[in-house]
């Protein structure tokens, strides 16, 4: 939801903040913008609406240049995406680039309107800016003003402030939205994800809730919003490095995400399971037998494919550990006043650490006193920061919007979390423990045997392109597999399509059955594999189309061989795992023959930091 990068230092600034913003702008592409101060010591600022590329092109025809400056990629919430709508806004000396809602902005700006100032844009941002300038009419000295400005915003932000009256200094603050500094030898950088500072440092601060930060040429001070207290956090090392937030020679950000997963889920139990003993081992997670014993009730939450993850999660945890779990989506629980206590672990999942619903949700257990967890992707996000304790993805940065390494990751951990449980309280015995740390060494090998050999998805992809709507049909574990590959195709290629428990389909989606609707089944060998095959009997029966991810190899009675995929036996708690590999390979290449945006896809964002 809006990248914003800030740069101050000796060097020219315009390429590292254009730099910065290729790096964001999987967080929204309506608009971007860009403002330095230039040798002049006047303030330039150049806007365009659309994509990156558009504000290149301009910036062309009309070059700024200076060694300070900030710039923003924008998703649009208040205000059409447009060039009178798009970053930097200006007022008097000042321009201003934000993420976050301003929830009262529309008060704020009648008193301003009353004062005689004139808005040129529909966006909650203006306000800011020109709040800040009313203010440093009123009151002696920039940084009081800036202070005053923030003390009298609601809602969420990250800003970042240059001022051509003040043009060796720039100005950042954070409330609910993420905004990170990095340092290097003599050059400041304000973004609000790493990835746009990695090729200048992996030295950074993680800015916290209700700090202002003022940058100089020569140094830094963080203080609290609140009390003006002097803050001195230490900075941290990333451990991210800058090729991988590049294509590496693949088309798109999401091909070389989905080829990555063998390594992201190695990554992710590598550094937690003990090879020689087979056991997992996670101090970071703060969760230990005494109060795993404790707990009698989970509640998983989460938004969009991190939700799908909870809803596997709940069958691993279930199955291996025996403990009651309950999924919810984050937006649907922090509304309904949960019933918590100390007897429950919520355990939050988010691979931008940042989704706002997400957070929000966390904040309601720990505000009620459930033990809070969460798994995260980005290190020092601020759901890892908030929670308990953190169980990192290793999926490295993941840029397209559609979500694959860090799903599987999520599975992966979720997987890790259900072994430690049961070997920690002896709900399984030591040979279950043991078989189900050895499948999971077993499983990157599998994966890249899928990866490996993807001839059919190409073939399904070409003939099924052009269709209006799929439908998506699975039981148990899969279940959310359908779910997640029914997402994966709508985002990114636009073609409706509906993930259903195979069970409920005689309960209504049937009536949508006919020669023009694809049905994807997935099969995995085991007690549900008979119920899945009456479910094809009664597609067939009605004209649809059969295409099957199945488990061991084809099988007639599910139809003709080249519709069907094969997938690596596998348990059934890490089947999950595999048979998600193919759906988002079929949603990539039908995205990419329908010619969609597949890396940015219309209308979405990254990560959702607003509600
Ligand atoms: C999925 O492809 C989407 N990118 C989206 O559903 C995403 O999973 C959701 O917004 C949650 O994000 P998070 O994991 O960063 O919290």
């Amino acid at each position: 939801m809006c990248g914003i990068v800030g740069y101050i230092g000796p060097d020219e600034g315009r390429e590292i903040l254009m730099n910065g913003l290729a790096r964001l702008e999987y967080r929204g592409y309506d608009s971007a913008g860009i403002a330095m101060v230039g040798a002049d010591g006047r303030l330039q600022i150049v806007r365009c609406e659309g994509k990156l590329s558009g504000l290149g092109g301009k910036l062309a025809s009309n070059p700024v240049s200076g060694t300070v400056g900030v710039a923003h990629t924008r998703w649009a919430t208040h205000g059409r995406p447009s060039e009178e709508n798009a970053h930097p806004h200006r007022c008097g000396p000042f321009a201003l680039v934000h993420n976050g809602i301003i929830e009262n902005y529309a008060s704020l700006k009648q008193e301003l309107e009353k004062g005689g100032h004139h808005f040129a844009s529909q966006t909650d941002t203006e306000v800011i800016v020109a709040l800040l300038e009313s203010e440093r009419r009123k009151t002696n000295g920039y940084k009081q003003a800036v202070r005053n400005t923030l003390k009298k915003l609601k809602g969420s932000y990250a800003v970042v402030i240059i001022n051509e009256e003040e043009p060796d200094m720039l100005v950042a603050a954070r409330k609910e939205s993420p905004l990170i500094l990095g340092l290097a030898d003599s050059s400041f950088f304000l973004a609000s994800d790493v990835p746009a500072i990695l090729p200048y440092t992996r030295r950074v601060v993680y800015l916290n809730d209700e700090e202002v930060v003022f940058l100089s040429r020569e140094g830094y001070s963080i203080e609290s919003l609140l009390d003006g207290e002097e803050r001195n956090p230490e900075p941290q090392q990333v451990n991210w490095n800058p090729i991988m937030a590049e294509k590496a020679g693949y088309k798109h950000f999401m091909l070389k995400e989905i080829y990555e997963q063998p390594r992201a889920v190695i990554d992710t139990f590598r550094s937690v399971v003990d090879l020689d003993r087979k056991e997992v081992v996670f101090p970071e997670l703060n969760l230990g037998k005494a109060v795993l014993d404790k707990i009698e009730r989970v509640f998983i939450v989460a938004c969009g494919t991190s939700y799908h993850a909870a809803l596997v999660a709940k069958y691993m945890i279930e199955g291996l550990c025996r403990v009651p779990v309950e999924v919810d989506l984050a937006s649907e629980f922090r509304s309904r006043d949960p019933i918590l206590d100390d007897n429950v672990l919520l355990l939050v999942i988010s691979q931008s650490g940042e989704t706002a619903d997400t957070r929000a949700a966390l904040k309601e257990g720990l505000d009620k006193g459930a033990h809070c967890r969460a798994i995260v992707n980005v290190v020092g996000s601020s759901i890892a920061r908030l929670a308990q304790g953190v169980l990192y993805t290793h999926a490295g940065p993941e840029i397209g919007v559609a979500s694959t390494k860090a799903f599987t990751t999520q599975l992966v951990a979720l997987y890790l979390l259900a072994v430690h449980w049961a070997a920690q309280t002896g709900k399984q015995p030591r040979e279950t423990i043991e078989q189900c740390v050895q499948e999971l060494i077993e499983l990157p090998g599998k994966m890249e045997r899928i990866l490996s050999d993807t001839d059919k998805i190409d073939a399904w992809a070409k003939h099924f392109k052009d269709f209006k709507d799929f439908l998506y049909l699975a039981r148990g574990p899969l279940y959310p597999i359908a779910l997640e590959g029914a997402l994966k195709l709508k985002e990114i290629s636009y073609i409706h399509a509906e993930g259903y428990a195979a069970g409920e389909m005689k309960h209504g989606p049937i009536a949508l059955i006919d020669a023009e609707m694809p049905v994807m089944v997935l099969l995995r060998r085991g007690p549900l594999f008979e119920k899945m095959i009456s479910n094809i009997q009664e597609v067939r029966a009605r004209d649809g189309i059969i295409l099957a991810l199945i488990e061991g190899e084809p099988s007639e009675i599910v139809g003709p061989d080249q519709n069907q995929f094969v997938i690596q036996p596998s348990s059934e708690w890490l089947s999950p795992v595999l048979f998600s590999l193919p759906l988002q390979l079929l949603a990539y290449h039908v995205a990419v023959l329908r010619g969609t945006d597949v890396d940015q896809p219309r209308n979405l964002a990254k990560s959702v930091t607003v509600e």
